[in-house]
């Protein structure tokens, strides 16, 4: 079983829905998919806003975001939480854009008051973009999206605001509209529970308005051919679409619909608080400890794991070759730190508790003595929710 942040487990009804000959690709049944899927992509992320479907991964989302909106010589700022968000800004300095960082730690959310203050400074509104993760998957920390809008708004500063949800989108609340967001990205193989291999990207009216302006594009990125409906089906996608995907992606917005996207973002919520319950509970008696201290900052799809003595990379070892559970490693600035806990997608009770349960007997097997169980302490906040939901 894979407990890695991503790719996370594909349920049995997507990896069937890919299993099919190929069709049409100018007409028909995957022209259907196509559009259902771009329309159930909107409900995703709560939007009016136009999405598209790239096929890349997250780092080609990024790569979307950045040549549609921006020029060369722009300058935007970088909302440090951790590994991610500055990567997203590294790729935009490659491309010629001017970058800031704003700087975080390795275990904090983004201030929005930090932001606020940075923006106002900005008098001349060189920026033209704030760039920031909602889970940081390297840490496990979960920012404050409208939060920082508000910073933003209280600066009184025009710069886009582009959020990265790749690795919370379908598990953690994302209002994009309600929240101002101009540029949403996501990928397909974290939450959303298809295979890996497509980026998306999600852009409103203001992000097409700095389409208009930018100086970025390229043939195979350009949003304007893609959101083309005069144009066929094969521009969606810039040349051949990715039609397994397709029909994986059909299969797994259904299972997310059936669930309820309020209900999955509520099991997601509940899950990881066992798993914080289970870190908790051994921190008692091992030197493990979940990265973010402050509750609220902490991710519903990640939780990283720190240690000083434990040896994380053969507790990880241990896990992988003899019970067949892989665990994620530390990523960034805390490799050699830890391990990562990915609890997101296609989860339930008995897999969380199992990989729980493997990664206690893991903790035995490597000597420790647990005065408190871990899976025991997640059981009961699992339990404690199924009782009150009756
Ligand atoms: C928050 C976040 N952003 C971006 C990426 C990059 O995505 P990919 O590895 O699909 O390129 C990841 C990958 O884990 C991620 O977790």
């Amino acid at each position: 079983m894979v407990a890695i942040p991503g790719p996370s487990i594909m349920p049995d009804q997507v990896l069937a829905a890919m299993q099919r000959p190929m069709v049409n690709i100018y007409a028909g049944e995957l022209v259907d998919v196509t559009h259902s899927v771009l329309n159930d992509l909107k409900l995703v992320a709560r939007t009016e806003g136009n999405p598209f479907i790239a096929i890349a991964n997250g780092h080609g989302a990024w790569e979307m975001a950045i040549t549609n909106t921006l020029s060369r010589g722009d300058k935007v700022l970088v909302l440090e939480s951790g590994h991610f968000a500055t990567g997203w800004g590294a790729m935009a300095a490659m491309l010629g854009v001017e970058m800031e960082v704003l700087p975080g730690t390795l275990s904090d959310p983004v201030d929005p008051a930090a932001v606020q203050s940075r923006l106002q400074a900005d008098t001349g509104h060189e920026f033209k973009a704030v760039l920031v993760v909602q889970v940081d998957t390297g840490t496990s920390v979960v920012n404050d999206i409208p939060a920082i809008r508000a910073a933003i708004d209280a600066a009184g500063h025009p710069a886009l605001f582009m959020v990265d949800a790749i690795a919370s989108l379908g598990a953690v609340r994302f209002e994009m509209d309600a929240w101002g967001v101009d540029v949403l990205v996501g990928a397909t193989q974290k939450a959303l529970m298809a295979p890996p291999g497509v980026g998306l990207v999600w852009a409103n009216a203001k992000a097409w308005d700095a389409y208009h302006r930018s100086d970025l594009h390229s043939a195979y990125w350009d949003w304007g051919p893609r959101a083309d409906l005069s144009l066929a089906h094969y521009f969606r996608f810039a040349g051949t679409p990715p039609v397994p995907h397709l029909f994986a992606m059909r299969a797994a917005l259904d299972l997310l619909f059936q669930e309820g996207l309020e209900a999955a973002w509520h099991r997601h919520d509940v899950l990881a608080r066992a798993v914080h319950a289970a870190l908790d509970a051994w921190s008692v008696s091992t030197d493990l400890r979940i990265n973010v201290a402050q509750p609220s900052a902490r991710a519903q799809t990640v939780t990283t794991v720190r240690t000083t003595t434990t040896d994380a990379e053969s507790l990880r070892s241990l896990c992988e070759t003899r019970t067949g559970l892989t665990l994620g490693q530390a990523v960034g600035g805390l490799v050699g730190q830890g391990f990562r806990i990915g609890h997101m997608g296609h989860l339930n009770p008995p897999m969380l508790l199992g990989t729980l349960g493997t990664l206690e007997a893991g903790l035995i097997a490597q000597g420790a003595s647990l005065e408190r169980s871990g899976v025991g302490a997640a059981a009961a906040v699992i339990g404690e929710e199924l009782g009150a939901a009756g």
